[in-house]
């Protein structure tokens, strides 16, 4: 009624009704394809799907899209109501077409439960009581359905496992892990596994509010006290005969929310259970044609969209595969920059190549490197629009530190665009890859003892945040602010008359974006001053962040 009056359609309505049997919550969503993630947000909470089909339609392409958007999200028990049989005269046969349609549609997800009712909500058909126009149907109607079904668990429901949401610790004597098991029951004296450690302890004491208990199960709030100290902290998980692994790299599927598209190589939070970690999306292998389930080739995915990916972690989580655990199997990727929820999707599995790689340390370290070559190593970053005047910057900075001795390299981007980056063009997820592969050059050059000057658009400040993060902490942020009409008035290479005259796309500044640095370390603004002059500026800087002595 709400939204009729409004003329709007509510985002998820929720609803609270009990019978003797049981108490439901039910998150009402729209059905229409732009609000595919008001579906998924209301699914991603709900152990049973209600799937309205209107009789006088039959099984139609939304009718698919919503049993997948409620699959993605873990509902493995469905009903389908097939609504205003009272418009069909009531009709078996009309029934039967459309029960055979669902069945089909169905065959393709596992592990799922169906049940097909035959219901008219106007006339109350089916709905609390069973119908006596349609004699021929001898389930459950819809009610005495949902007060009995059986919610199916997941695969590994059986061991215990509880995500710690808190450790609480009012004085020396009581250190207790809060939290509230997703699956699994634990009993004072059973041994539990926290990872990602993978220390062991015994529960020692189990306490639901401020009673003491023995023995305490799925879905219950509880505090768990161990017999010895071990480290627990917030995000650590604690199991017993689960199926829960560790691991930095994964294969996902995504259903991505954002109104800004998801280009591969981008970076993002990614929350899963009570764990946060910085995740990047190393590549799209498919989006899922919501409609018809096909797999189909994609370079971006926008708003509303399935898509399945592989992502690398900034470290390792604890996690499992959404089909072992809704808790520790599902996910949401978080925009660093609005802090906005970007998607929601599940681990569908591991990568292997992630468990054929190790990590060697060499005995030459950096630090020795350094040591010989008698310098701190570093990583002088400079963004800003084409013609800003990096480069010149960049070249006048190396001679200084050159002519004292220091020993350094300049990565500039049209030569590394000659070399390195020959396969790489202006789109989006080109200049994504093309700012990591230079973070992780300059990383490597800063490894051998290198002092490493930059000179690239960098355009976008996630990706600027990303070679932050590769480089590490030594790095200095150079913001080249000279105005887009000054770069154009000096238009060095042409580039910009090119790009008016519409023959260079996505040119940075005309059509396409450069982002503001946020926290530079420097601001230079070029116009009318001296590269000297600049450059003078920049030192100081170097020299009072004590990345070169003063
Ligand atoms: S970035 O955006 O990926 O950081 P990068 O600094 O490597 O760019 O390369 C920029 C240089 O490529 C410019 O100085 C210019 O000479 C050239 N170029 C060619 N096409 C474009 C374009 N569409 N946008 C920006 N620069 C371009």
């Amino acid at each position: 009624m709400a939204e009729r009056e409004q003329g709007i359609t509510i985002d998820v309505a929720y609803r609270y009704f009990k019978t003797g049997k049981r108490s439901f919550i039910v998150a009402d969503t729209p059905g229409h394809e732009e609000y595919t993630r008001n579906m998924a947000v209301g699914a991603s909470f709900a152990e049973l799907a209600v799937i309205l089909v209107d009789a006088t339609h039959g099984v139609l392409i939304q009718t698919k899209r919503h049993a997948r958007i409620c699959a993605l999200m873990g509902i493995r028990s469905f009903v389908f109501a097939v609504n205003k049989m009272d418009l069909v005269h009531y009709s078996e046969q009309r029934f039967a077409k459309i029960e055979k349609d669902i069945r089909i549609l169905m065959a393709e997800f596992d592990a799922v439960r169906v049940q097909i009712i035959p219901v008219s909500a106007t006339e109350g058909d089916n709905i609390t009581a069973r119908s006596k126009r349609m004699q021929w149907y001898k389930g459950a109607c819809l009610l005495a359905y949902l007060e009995t079904a059986d919610v199916i668990k997941d695969k590994g429901s059986e061991g215990f496992l509880m995500a710690v949401q808190r450790v609480c610790r009012p004085n020396h004597a009581f250190r207790g892990f809060q939290g509230q098991p997703a699956s699994g029951g634990i009993a004072v004296g059973d041994t539990v596994r926290v990872y990602p450690s993978k220390e062991t302890a015994a529960v020692a004491e189990i306490l639901v509010g401020d009673k003491r208990v023995s023995s305490c199960e799925a879905g219950q709030p509880v505090t768990l006290c161990l017999d010895r100290e071990i480290d627990v902290s917030r995000g650590c998980v604690l199991e017993r005969e689960s199926t829960v692994k560790t691991g930095a790299m994964l294969a996902v599927s995504v259903l991505w929310m954002d109104d800004k598209s998801l280009a591969p190589g981008r970076n993002f939070l990614m929350k899963l259970g009570t764990q946060t970690v910085p995740a990047t999306i190393l590549n799209i292998k498919y989006k899922v044609d919501i409609n018809t389930g096909a797999e189909v080739f994609a370079e971006m995915i926008y708003k509303n969209e399935i898509a399945f990916c592989e992502i690398a972690l900034g470290s390792k989580i604890v996690y499992d595969t959404f089909e072992n655990s809704r808790e520790l199997g599902s996910l949401i990727l978080i925009d660093r920059i609005t802090n906005m929820t970007s998607a929601c999707g599940i681990v569908e599995h591991a990568l292997l190549r992630e468990n054929n790689l190790t990590w060697q340390d060499t005995d030459v370290t950096r630090a020795l490197r350094e040591t010989q070559l008698g310098q701190k190593a570093f990583t002088v970053w400079m963004t800003g629009l084409s013609g800003a005047g990096k480069s010149a910057l960049a070249n006048e900075l190396e001679k200084r530190l050159f002519s004292m001795g220091r020993h350094t390299m300049l990565l500039d981007g049209d030569n590394v665009r000659l070399g390195l980056n020959k396969d790489l063009g202006f789109e989006e997820k080109d200049r994504i890859e093309n700012i990591r592969r230079i973070a992780e050059v300059a990383r490597l050059m800063n490894d051998a003892g290198l002092i490493v000057l930059t000179a690239f658009i960098s355009p976008f400040c996630l990706d600027r945040r990303m070679a932050r993060e590769i480089i590490g902490t030594e790095f200095t942020e150079v913001y080249v602010s000279t105005p887009l009409a000054e770069c154009e008035r000096r238009d060095v290479k042409g580039l910009y008359k090119a790009a008016r005259a519409g023959k260079i796309a996505q040119f940075t500044g005309v059509s396409s974006v450069y982002e503001v640095p946020e926290h530079p370390e420097v601001v230079i603004d070029t116009t009318g001053r001296s590269v000297e002059e600049c450059v003078d500026e920049i030192m100081t800087e170097l020299k009072k962040s004590g990345l070169l002595p003063s």
